[in-house]
C-alpha cells in the first residue's frame, strides 16, 4: 500500500492516546515486579456497580426482547421518545431550563460524539480549547487537519489555547484570536474546577457576537453540590443560538461500561441539527433497548435517589484525598464538585517524573497533568472513582512513602 493514501494529519497527533500511555505504563511495571500492588486512581473509571433500578429496567428489557410481540430491532437513531422525554425531564425541566426532546440526540458515549461533531465544521475553522482540558478535543481536531503543526513550546501553531489556571481561578479569559469553535468543559476534566456564571455568559456574548459555537461538555455537572453554580449551558442567557451541550450516563449512573450518553443541539441552531441528524442517521444506529431503558429508570424518583448516593459515594472519597494532601501539605484543587483532584506538584517536578516516581514508590497510579495541555505540567490528577477503601491505602502509602 502506498502511505500517501493515509490521513497525514494522524501524524501530527504526539504520542498515543493519554490513558493508552498510562495504561502501557503500568504494563511495563508490572512486568518488572510480578507482586505490584497497584492501586489505580488514574483514568476516571467508575468503580460502583450500577443501581438496582437500572439494572431491573435491563432485566425487565431482556424479557421483552424473548417476546415477539415486545421484540424491538432498530430503534430511531436519536433515541426512543420514551428516554429522551425523561432527559427533558429529569435534567432540564428540574433546573427550569425549557427543552424540546427532539434537541435530544441520544448516543453511545460523548467521547464518540465530542469528537464526531467535528466533522460538520469546515477545515479551516478556527479552535479554542481550554488548557488544560480532556485530550479528545484536540486530538480529534488534529486528525481533521485543522490544528497545524505541533511546537517545542507543546502547542499547536493554529489553535488558541484557554489557559485556565491557579492564577486566574481556573476562569479563562475569552480567546485573544478570532475563533470559531470554543470548547469549554464545566465541571472541568482534569481540573476539577467548575465555570461561573460570569464565565459562561462572557463567552456565549463573545459567541453570538462573533458567531462562533461553543462546544460544551457537562459530563460531569451532576457532581456540582452548590445549586447556585451553572450545571447546563442553556441556565446562561443567549446559549440556545451559540451551544451544542454534551452530557453523559458513564459518570452519572456508571455506565462507562453500558455505553450512553446525549448531546443537545437546539432547534435555534436548525442547520447544524439537520446536519446532525443527518449524520447520525448515517453512521449511527442508536443505543441499544436495553441500555435505553436503563437510563430510563435513572430519572424514576428511586432511580434518581439511588443515583445520588452513589455520587456522594464518591464525593465522599473526592473529600477525603482532598483533605489528606492538604493535611499532608500539598496544594490541591478541584474535587469540591467534580470527582477529580487536581494537585499541585511542589519543587517543580514534571507531571510525568512524578507519575514514575508515584508508581515505584507506592504503587499508586494517577494521570499526569500535562497529558491535559502546557498548562498542566506541575500538576497531577487523581480520580475519587477508585474504590473508597483502597483510596485509603493510596493515601496512607503516599503519606508515609513519598
Ligand atoms: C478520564 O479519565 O478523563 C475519563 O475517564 C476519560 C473519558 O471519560 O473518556
Amino acid at each position: 500500500m502506498n502511505e500517501k493514501i493515509l490521513n497525514p494529519y494522524y501524524d501530527r497527533l504526539p504520542g498515543s492516546y493519554l490513558f493508552s500511555t498510562i495504561a502501557k505504563k503500568i504494563k511495563e511495571y508490572q512486568g518488572t515486579h510480578a507482586n505490584a500492588d497497584i492501586i489505580r486512581l488514574g483514568i476516571g473509571d467508575v468503580t460502583t456497580p450500577i443501581i438496582p433500578a437500572a439494572i431491573d429496567a435491563m432485566h425487565k428489557a431482556v424479557d421483552e426482547m424473548a417476546c415477539k410481540e415486545t421484540f424491538r430491532g432498530y430503534g430511531p437513531e436519536q433515541g426512543y421518545d420514551f428516554v429522551r422525554e425523561a432527559i427533558v425531564r429529569g435534567e432540564y425541566t428540574a433546573r427550569g431550563i425549557e427543552m424540546d426532546p427532539d434537541d435530544i440526540f441520544v448516543s453511545d458515549g460523548s467521547k464518540c460524539d465530542v469528537a464526531n461533531i467535528q466533522e460538520l465544521f469546515a477545515t479551516d475553522v478556527k479552535i479554542a480549547i481550554p488548557d488544560p482540558v480532556y485530550p479528545v478535543y484536540l486530538d480529534s481536531n488534529v486528525m481533521a487537519g485543522r490544528t497545524g503543526v505541533f511546537g517545542e513550546d507543546g502547542h499547536f501553531s493554529e489553535v488558541t489555547y484557554l489557559a485556565s489556571t491557579a492564577e486566574n481561578n481556573f476562569q479563562p479569559d475569552l480567546p485573544k484570536n478570532p475563533v470559531q469553535l470554543i470548547y469549554l468543559c464545566s465541571p472541568n476534566n482534569p481540573t476539577g474546577t467548575v465555570l461561573s456564571r460570569e464565565t459562561l455568559q462572557k463567552f456565549v456574548n463573545y459567541a453570538n457576537e462573533n458567531g462562533a459555537l461553543i462546544l460544551f461538555d457537562g459530563a460531569y455537572n451532576c457532581y456540582i453540590q452548590d445549586e447556585s453554580l451553572p450545571h447546563s449551558i442553556y441556565e446562561i442567557p443567549g446559549a440556545r443560538t451559540c451551544a451544542i451541550e454534551f452530557r453523559s450516563f458513564s459518570k452519572t449512573a456508571g455506565f462507562t461500561g453500558v455505553r450512553c450518553a446525549y448531546t443537545v443541539v437546539p432547534h435555534e441552531l436548525s442547520k447544524l441539527h439537520a446536519m446532525w441528524n443527518r449524520r447520525q442517521c448515517t453512521k449511527f444506529n442508536g443505543v441499544s433497548y436495553v441500555v435505553q431503558r436503563a437510563a430510563e429508570a435513572i430519572y424514576t424518583p428511586v432511580g434518581w435517589e439511588q443515583t445520588k448516593a452513589v455520587i456522594k459515594g464518591y464525593m465522599d472519597t473526592a473529600a477525603m484525598i482532598r483533605s489528606e494532601l492538604t493535611a499532608a501539605g500539598y496544594t490541591v484543587f478541584g474535587g469540591e464538585h467534580a470527582p477529580y483532584i487536581w494537585w499541585k506538584l511542589p519543587n517543580g517536578e514534571k507531571s510525568f517524573d512524578f507519575f514514575d516516581r508515584l508508581l515505584a514508590t507506592c504503587e499508586v497510579v494517577g494521570t499526569p497533568g500535562s497529558g491535559f495541555g502546557p498548562c498542566g505540567e506541575g500538576y497531577f490528577r487523581l480520580t475519587a472513582f477508585g474504590d473508597h477503601e483502597q483510596t485509603k491505602v493510596a493515601l496512607k502509602r503516599i503519606r508515609e512513602k513519598l
